[in-house]
């Protein structure tokens, strides 16, 4: 029998349509003698459908309608079935049973331990790191606090809160100035360049910190590394077994990687498919013209990184390099990276169908192997307690 996997994808963040791109690519790769597909997609209302609608990329040109094509369901689990319930009509309550899920989400509220956490609550199997690893490939304070504890090179940073700046700017503006500008200034917890500045100078650090406020409370302003060049490595595995990908160095022409570099210029305007000739690691040099020492340390400082946040699955690391003193610090893991990173291991002999069912297979194992753990007690504490009346007869007794 087929294992039937649930891929989700979508949600409420500003990365919805690169999950789409993402996961119908991804499908499309599936191999479907040994998998069946089952896609779910959360829209940006956090509803959930399913339906082989979902497997076309054309079902999503105008997302208003996707509703009208596919069945509204909720995930949840009937005695030791993972299901999806029909929210629509009472005739055919269960749409599908699930057996594994493949989270391909990206962003706030979702890749960031949200979804993962309603994953574990309901004991379905999934792919990719667990709450910790994803909430810590979020917040680029936590991460950056956790990998300078465990010796991992990244940028100098303060950070702060909205409210502390609004009430003490003076005092942040001072901290700020200990870095050195150029500094660069960044929401904590978005992605894809969004709220996003290099700042030159203090004349305007404000205009810049109070942009980013717009997107989040928490804020973060790091050094900005000169004579950059910026390199990605993906890291597949868990705890026990990691596997490198090739290095892909990162082509742009502005000072750092606009939300329209990584999505919409040239060769990502369409989904990359299996049919299509769109190259989805155009804006990658692959692999990366590095000195072979600098390649080694990138290599052993994305284990080293891998294993202090947590991760599990496949996450890319973004690296920033000093071409000059040839130092090279973490930038950020992406606990799921668009297109899973899978042109990172093309060179490896690793195929993008390869890549998923090895994500898969190693989902079921480790799934299998926590099985053996003990995570609750029989116990008959509750026969006995007589609740808040037992307490008050103790309390008259003592008193
Ligand atoms: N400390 C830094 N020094 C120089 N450039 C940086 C630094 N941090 C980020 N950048 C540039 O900004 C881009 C976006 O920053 P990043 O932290 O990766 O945010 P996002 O989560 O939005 O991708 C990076 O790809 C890089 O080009
Ligand atoms: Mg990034």
């Amino acid at each position: 029998m087929k294992i039937k996997v649930g891929v989700i994808f979508g949600g409420d963040s500003v990365e919805h349509e690169v999950s789409i791109i993402t996961a119908v690519q991804a499908m499309e790769y599936m191999d479907t003698t040994k998998y069946e597909i089952i896609p779910i997609y959360i829209d940006k209302n956090r509803n959930w459908y399913t339906g082989n609608a979902l497997l076309n990329m054309e079902t999503f040109q105008d997302l208003s309608k996707v509703s009208f094509k596919t069945t509204h369901v909720c995930l949840t689990k009937k005695e030791n079935d993972f299901i999806l319930v029909n929210l629509q009509s009472t005739f055919k309550k269960v749409v599908s049973t699930i057996d594994v899920a493949f989270p391909i989400v990206h962003g706030k509220g979702v890749e960031d331990g949200s979804l993962m956490g309603y994953l574990d609550t309901l004991g379905i199997p999934y792919v990719g790191c667990d709450i910790l690893g994803a909430s810590l490939g979020q917040d680029k304070v936590l991460q950056k606090q956790v990998l300078k504890a465990c010796n991992v090179s990244v940028p100098n940073f303060i950070w702060f809160y909205e409210n502390e700046y609004f009430e003490d700017s003076f005092e942040i503006l001072k901290q700020i100035q200990t870095l050195g500008y150029p500094v660069i200034v960044k929401p904590a917890r978005l992605g894809s360049s969004v709220g996003i500045q290099v700042v030159k100078s203090e004349e305007t650090i404000k205009q810049a910190i109070e942009e980013a406020i717009i997107y989040d409370e928490k804020i973060i302003v790091e050094e900005v590394i000169p004579n950059l060049m910026e390199v990605d490595i993906a890291v597949l595995g868990n705890h026990k077994s990691m596997e490198v990908s090739e290095i892909g160095e990162m082509l742009t022409n502005h000072d750092f990687l606009t939300f329209e570099d990584k999505y919409i210029g040239e060769g990502k305007k369409k989904a990359p498919s299996k049919s299509s000739k769109t190259d989805s690691n155009s804006g990658f040099r692959i692999p990366a013209n590095l000195e072979k020492k600098v390649e080694e340390e990138i290599i052993a400082t994305a284990k080293q990184a891998f294993l202090a946040l947590n991760l599990k699955g496949v996450t890319r690391f973004d690296f920033l390099i000093d071409q000059k003193s040839q130092k090279v610090y973490v930038n950020e893991p992406n606990t799921i990276p668009g297109c899973l990173a899978f042109f990172f291991f093309t060179p490896k002999n690793i195929t993008y169908t390869d890549l998923l069912d090895r994500l898969i297979t190693l989902t079921i194992k480790d799934y299998k192997n926590s099985q053996k753990k003990i995570s609750s007690f029989e116990s008959n504490v509750l026969s006995t307690f007589q609740g808040s009346k037992g307490a008050k007869n103790k309390l008259k007794k003592e008193s």
